[in-house]
């Protein structure tokens, strides 16, 4: 028997139309969109994913689709060198260039299936729906197809004793940990950056009190950490400007000025203001400096609602000169910020060593610069949010070699860090690593990669 056609059914869209509206279609495709702009093109990450001014796919999503794409493309970024392996187990010859989003669809529907909880299926099918729309991927629709349904059926064999550490890392990233902090420590940085950052506060008054009110843990000296997840403006306290949101490892710098009470202390590169509430918060009379305006509004609308007064000045520091030197100063110098790759799965796919260098000359020149502007016997604070010795302890070496006579080094004490002995170095300076316990519970473990010295000025 024929069967005959059904003339009330629609007839299927030949645009795709149908595909597009299929439930997760859109965040796969803003997904894949977002993955290709951040490793392709260098974006940072959290660019695209502004919801203000961010990737315009992705504004327009609804905010669970929004999650699921977070989501996805973190997974997809931190275990990006596993993908990639796994890609080249499952493909015959290599996929050539210019072939529109297959490598981008393929990386988000890997993602997926090994490290989110998406059945396999779904995963599938959005992909190869989305091959066969996009004009350039078209004609690998099959090769999707057939890659991830290998993986679904050989997924135990093609993951099979895959170094994820080693691989999760760049090259030049792992040869530089490995040369700083040994190959087991480099192996445990890697490790950690698997896991994302916790919620770490900073608070304007008692810090048990809010770890009690807030259920958290003490971490560091004096944060409290998060347990519990959910909104930061919806939790206590948030609306009172009784705490800001500060990882406990970038809490530590502002603790090696010590007593700032009634101090005027410079706040050197100071958007979007967690050291500069801090200052303010103990006391200090602080001038907070950055170059960037806009980073600077959103400093001053941090004070507004922790209700603290700060002045600003939005300049380049190498062109500033204050009018008088002030009694200590903080320079939380522009870095590569490898330090915070838990909470920026892109920095290891988007920086490369020439940005290292970059930086580290105007590290280096910023440095130069500020040592006059604090009084003769004042403490000047230099610290930056890498992992890399050239942004820290060889920064510093060079700093000291060039300024021998005028400065000397403070060394860190750990009772002044809340007791964090391992993040003080032989010589005396401030090493957070971000597989470090910051507290003695299992909850405290992990912090932001982070180095600090304190100088006097002789
Ligand atoms: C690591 S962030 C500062 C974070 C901040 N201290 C905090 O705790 O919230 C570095 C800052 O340096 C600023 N910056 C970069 N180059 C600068 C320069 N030449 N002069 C002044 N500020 C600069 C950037 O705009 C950025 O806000």
């Amino acid at each position: 028997m024929t069967r005959q056609p059904n003339n009330n059914r629609k007839p299927a869209a030949s645009d795709g139309s149908q595909t597009a509206d299929k439930p997760g279609f859109a965040a796969r495709k803003v997904a894949a969109d977002i993955l290709g702009n951040v490793v392709h093109k260098k974006r940072p990450l959290d660019g695209e994913l502004d919801t203000q001014s961010g990737h315009s796919g992705f504004r327009a999503l609804a905010g669970n689709d929004r999650s699921l794409v977070r989501a996805i493309v973190g997974a997809s970024l931190r275990h990006r060198g596993e993908i990639v392996e796994i890609l080249t187990r499952l493909l015959d010859r290599d996929i050539p260039e210019k072939t529109g989003r297959v490598l981008d669809i393929l990386h988000v529907a890997i993602a997926q299936m090994l490290f989110l909880d998406v059945p396999d299926r779904a995963a599938v099918s959005l992909a190869v729906d989305h091959a066969g729309l996009d004009r350039r991927a078209r004609p690998y629709k099959g090769l999707v197809n057939g890659v991830l349904r290998r993986l679904g059926r050989e997924r135990a064999d093609v993951t099979d004793e895959l170094d994820a550490e080693r691989l999760n890392t760049p090259d030049w990233l792992w040869t530089t940990w490995q040369e700083a902090y040994g190959e087991d420590l480099a192996r445990k940085i890697s490790s950690a950056h698997q896991r994302e950052a916790g919620l770490d506060l900073s608070v304007k008054g008692d810090s048990a009190e809010w770890v009690q009110r807030l259920e958290g843990v003490p971490v560091g000296a004096g944060s409290v950490r998060l347990v519990k997840k959910g909104a930061v403006e919806a939790l206590e306290g948030f609306g009172d400007g009784a705490w800001w949101v500060q990882d406990v490892a970038a809490a530590l710098p502002v603790r090696l000025l010590g007593d700032v009470a009634g101090l005027n202390v410079a706040d050197l590169c100071a958007a979007p203001g967690g050291k500069t509430a801090q200052l303010a918060a103990a006391g200090a009379n602080v001038t907070a400096i950055d170059i960037s305006k806009s980073r600077l509004k959103r400093l001053s609308e941090n004070m507004q609602r922790l209700g603290l007064s700060v002045s600003t000045v939005a300049s380049d520091l190498r062109r500033y000169e204050p009018s008088e030197p002030f009694d200590a100063v903080l320079l939380d110098a522009p870095c590569s910020a490898t330090g915070t790759i838990r909470r920026h799965p892109d920095v290891p796919w988007i920086k490369k060593p020439y940005d290292i260098e970059k930086l580290s000359e105007i590290q280096a020149e910023l440095l130069d610069r500020v040592v006059d502007w604090v009084k003769p016997g004042g403490l000047i604070v230099y610290c930056t949010c890498s992992l890399e010795p050239a942004e820290g302890e060889a920064q510093v070496s060079a700093f000291l070699a060039r300024q021998a006579g005028k400065i000397e080094v403070v060394e860190i004490d750990a009772v002044e860090i809340g007791g964090l002995t391992k993040c003080v170095t032989a010589e005396g300076y401030l090493r957070c690593l971000p597989c470090y316990e910051a507290g003695e519970t299992p909850e405290t473990l992990g912090m932001d990669g982070f180095f600090g010295a304190r100088f006097r000025r002789s």
